[in-house]
């Protein structure tokens, strides 16, 4: 049996259907079950990560664990959901990580640095696993849908800002891969998208995809700081994320075939993304 975390979320939807198209048995964590809507034959259990008093049995039986330590917050809080998962007895754990932990002067970074403590959490915790290290993900461009729906715009402070987005269909598959074989123990890919894509171009694609053009209105860095900032996710880690924009303009992002490697099929291009997600534009 596989426990997924954050199964309601962008990658846990898909791999608890990958999970089971391969005659996986998924348990799958919520903190509202009743809202989940995964498919028949998922367990769904409540459990709230954020609060070590609500995991209960939550990961006991369980083979191998997907966490995606999203609920945890920005500051850590792996902790003691990685010891909750070590004394279940669970062989494998499949950490969602970041590909920012690799970056020069990571530590600096509250994004990066949250990831790192993750990571040295689990190898810490005497379990076998792999860290599946996203780079920036497609996903990320679900923030302009309510612009796009109510006037055709997309606000941002740095169009020219460059990535290599995944798709979260294939950080799934390869997470998907390294739950079911094993055969990726104590590595830790990046998974990138196939191609690099500047956030101009990432809204043109969505606007191709609903047939409607879509403006790209530049902001200063300030304002789109303060349009990121939530109690969630603190001012310095949007500050930092605004900064990291910048500094890709006009850089070449990494673009890895670990897709491909790990699961025999091309990485989706952008434009699948954008073609995947026309309703949540339109
Ligand atoms: N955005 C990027 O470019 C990027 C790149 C690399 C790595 N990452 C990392 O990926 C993670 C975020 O992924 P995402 O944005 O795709 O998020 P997501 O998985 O869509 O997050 C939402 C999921 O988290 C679950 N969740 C939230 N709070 C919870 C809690 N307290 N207890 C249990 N479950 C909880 C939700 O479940 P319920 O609502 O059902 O409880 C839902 O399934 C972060 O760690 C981020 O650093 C992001």
């Amino acid at each position: 049996m596989i426990v997924v975390t954050g199964a309601t979320g962008n990658i846990g939807r898909h791999l608890v259907g990958q999970l089971l198209a391969e005659g996986a048995t998924v348990r799958a964590i919520s903190r509202e079950p009743a809202a989940a809507n995964l498919p028949d034959g998922v367990e769904v259990v409540k459990a709230d990560l954020s609060d070590p008093t609500t995991i209960g049995s939550a990961f006991s039986g369980a083979e191998a664990v997907y966490l995606n330590l999203a609920a945890s917050g920005v500051q850590g809080g792996a902790a003691p959901v990685v010891k909750a998962v070590a004394e279940a007895g669970v062989k494998r754990i499949v950490l969602n990580s970041s590909s920012s932990v690799t970056y020069k002067g990571a530590e600096e970074g509250m994004i990066a640095r949250a990831h790192a403590f993750a990571e040295k959490t689990v190898r810490d915790a005497g379990v076998e696993w792999t860290f599946v290290r996203g780079g920036m993900y497609a996903a990320n461009a679900l923030q302009w849908a309510a612009s796009i729906k109510a006037d055709g715009v997309v606000r941002g402070p740095f169009p020219d800002a460059v990535a290599a987005p995944v798709h979260e269909a294939d950080l799934a598959a390869v997470t998907a891969r390294a739950l079911l074989d094993g055969a990726h123990a104590g590595t830790s890919p990046t998974v990138t998208g196939p191609a690099a894509v500047t956030l101009a171009e990432q809204v043109a694609a969505i606007g191709k995809a609903i047939g409607r053009e879509i403006t790209f209105e530049t902001v200063s860095p300030e304002a789109a700081v303060e349009a990121l900032a939530t109690d969630r996710f603190p001012k310095d880690a949007a500050q930092q994320l605004v900064d990291f924009l910048g500094f890709t303009v006009g850089s070449t992002p990494e673009i890895t075939d670990e897709v491909e490697r790990i699961t025999g099929k091309p990485a989706r291009t952008f434009e699948q993304w954008a073609a995947d997600h026309a309703d949540d534009f339109r």
